[in-house]
């Protein structure tokens, strides 16, 4: 949790927006502050139609699941092309939700686990949910190009497991875009019966070849924690499944494991969707599309005021690496990121101008204290590990403004200079 609060202090530590954007001649010494987010610009606009959609529920008393849940459930399915789509607590829950929902966890005699393949380029979900549900996590290096899980680095894990059971393989479609599907859905097909499980956190909205994320895996789950792309006023998640097996049974399982009132069929958990949560995420679903463009656009303007200023380069030794966007895939830029030389001091200097950055992430999972158990050591995953020493997220949402955008290169262009 500590990198989502670091997240949350950064936000609400960056200065009030001034109300006429202003230029300077020297920005390293005049900076405009430039938050890394700011959700009151979005909710300025939505104020009404979201209070009115609280007070519905509010009026119906219908607290736990009820009409406001399943119309957000129906509206999110439809949204993402999925047959199925199952409200819960947080994007954490909704991986545990997938894992258990497929019958991952401890082996039937109990004398081994499942192993589901990861990647260690994530948030700490993606591997904790995989414990929490019995399994064993393994890890194979990323696509340095897109951050993602690299397709060829699982196969290798693959064929070196022997005596391993692999059920499954959980790529995060990270930044907003998808990961390799087409090689992802060739590698199913080969290791049949095999599961694919989308952790989209990061990817409401995104494509590969057209097909939105949520309706690529078996399973997928999706975070709607308040700095998502689509982001609710509290924790939210959601399951969506291809399968109407697993759609039952992550319905029976979020709610104690009953199928019948007070009869428990299996350990399940408490992981329900708030159906105030619900009603907000209803409303602004329907923006999402439109907001998600507007994150394209803002992708595509970083790109070119970086080209201009001639910060762009093919490698990290030469300067900037500018985010990479397969021909395949409709991104959705939760964060724009770049790979940056001195990311560390270039981080220092636009914090000490007022202009937000953070870092996703700064240590790659296999290096996590708590996950020492897996076994991994430094090294090991080198692809990861670069990432993590380099990346470096900078302020993107909707609601951005353009002098803001110029206001961040131009620091970093005076860093560099
Ligand atoms: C890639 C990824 N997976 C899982 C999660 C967990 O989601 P949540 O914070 O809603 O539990 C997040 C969100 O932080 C995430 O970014």
């Amino acid at each position: 949790m500590l990198t989502l609060l670091d997240e949350a202090r950064t936000i609400m530590a960056a200065p009030p927006l001034l109300a006429t954007p202003i230029y300077h001649d020297n920005v390293a010494e005049n900076s405009q502050p430039v938050p890394m987010l700011d959700f009151s610009r979005q909710f300025a606009g939505l104020r009404e139609e979201i209070l009115s959609a609280i007070e519905k529920v509010c009026d119906s008393q219908q607290f736990i699941l009820g009409p406001a849940v399943t119309g957000f459930e129906k509206a999110a399915a439809a949204a993402c092309a999925a047959p199925h789509a199952v409200g819960c607590a947080s994007g954490t829950d909704a991986l545990w939700l997938a894992l258990a929902a497929a019958r991952i966890g401890p082996d039937a005699g109990g004398s081994s686990s499942d192993a589901v393949i990861t990647t260690p380029f994530s948030f700490f979900a993606t591997v904790s949910s995989i414990l929490r549900a019995g399994a064993k996590p393994l890890l194979a290096d990323i696509d340095p190009l897109t951050f993602n899980l690299s397709p060829t680095a699982v196969e290798e894990v693959l064929s070196s497991s022997a005596g391993q059971t692999v059920k499954a393989v959980l790529p995060v479609h990270l930044y907003g875009q998808c990961a390799d599907w087409d090689a992802f859905a060739a590698l199913r097909q080969r290791h049949h019966p095999l599961l694919l499980i989308e952790d989209a956190a990061q990817a409401f909205g995104a494509a590969w070849n057209g097909t939105p994320a949520g309706a690529l895996g078996d399973l997928a789950a999706f975070s709607f924690y308040p700095t998502k792309n689509l982001s609710a006023f509290g924790d939210a998640g959601m399951l969506a499944t291809l399968s109407a097996d697993f759609d039952e049974r992550a319905r029976m399982l979020r709610g104690h494991g009953m199928r019948r009132r007070y009869y428990h069929d299996e350990i399940g958990w408490n992981c329900r969707l708030d159906s105030i949560q619900a009603a907000v995420l209803e409303v602004k679903l329907r923006y999402l599309p439109q907001w998600n463009r507007q994150r394209r656009d803002h992708a595509a303007r970083y790109d070119r005021l970086f080209r201009a200023a001639g910060l762009a380069a093919a490698n990290v030794r030469e300067g900037i690496v500018l985010p990479f966007t397969d021909p395949r895939a409709t991104p959705v830029f939760h964060q724009y990121v770049i790979r940056a030389p001195r990311r560390d001091q270039l981080r220092q200097y636009l914090a000490d101008r007022h202009i937000g950055s953070e870092i996703y992430y700064p240590v790659p999972l296999h290096l996590q204290a708590s996950l020492a158990g897996l076994g991994y050591k430094p090294g090991d995953f080198p692809l990861s590990e670069a990432a993590a020493a380099e990346v470096l997220a900078l302020p993107i949402y909707p609601e951005i403004r353009e002098d803001e955008q110029q206001t961040v290169v131009e620091a970093i262009a005076a860093f560099y200079a």
